[in-house]
């Protein structure tokens, strides 16, 4: 069976953490009324605003900007994501990193035979897709606390679960592109 995700270090976590508030605070995010997957930012100017970020990618080999993009994902309370997979097309892996109110958050991971159902929808202006999957067509395989920064394969159906909660759940999701050398090294490594 393939790993579904594994738990990273990241030792400049409260300083990544702090820098993206300051970046795109809570209160900001609320006004706008965001839910959901949002591209703000090109990652070289997050980079350049966050530089803790910047060094940890750095770090583990990823130091070229084009090779990630960078989603703020920020769930309402009581929020139970659709069951999907996310577009191919980019990335297969992502790093994601719990900004505030991640505490009893959780991703569930399924597998299932059915090819599932292309759904197009809109995120901050641009045009998006997933694949979704009925929960009857599913077969539970884990469930995690997503309290802790983790990479993920996202090829994998999985559902965010913030149902337990009354605040929002804030977290980057960094996505690595594929047939990157680097990124795909990393990727091999961290999950064989
Ligand atoms: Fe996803």
């Amino acid at each position: 069976m393939i790993k579904p995700y594994k738990i990273l270090q990241i030792d400049d976590l409260a300083v990544i953490q702090q820098g993206i508030l300051d970046l795109m605070p809570i209160e900001t995010l609320l006004e706008k009324k965001m839910r959901g997957t949002c591209y703000l930012y090109e990652t070289s100017y997050i980079f350049e605003r966050v530089p803790a970020l910047a060094t940890f990618f750095k770090k583990i080999g990823l130091e070229n900007p084009d090779s990630i993009k960078i989603a703020m994902l920020f769930v309402p309370p009581r929020r139970l994501g659709p069951l999907h997979i996310d577009p191919p097309d980019f990335a297969t892996y992502s790093i994601n990193i719990p900004i505030i109110n991640c505490d009893n958050t959780f991703m569930h991971y399924f597998k299932s035979d059915s090819p599932g159902e292309k759904m197009i929808y809109e995120a901050a202006g641009k045009k998006v897709w997933t694949v979704d999957f009925k929960l009857e067509d599913c077969e539970l395989l884990e469930i995690q606390e997503t309290n802790k920064p983790y990479i993920v394969n996202i090829s994998i159906p999985h559902q965010y679960d913030n149902s337990q909660n009354d605040t929002h759940r804030y977290m980057l999701l960094c996505r690595i592109k594929r047939n990157d050398l680097i990124a795909d090294a990393i990727a091999a490594s961290v999950f064989n």
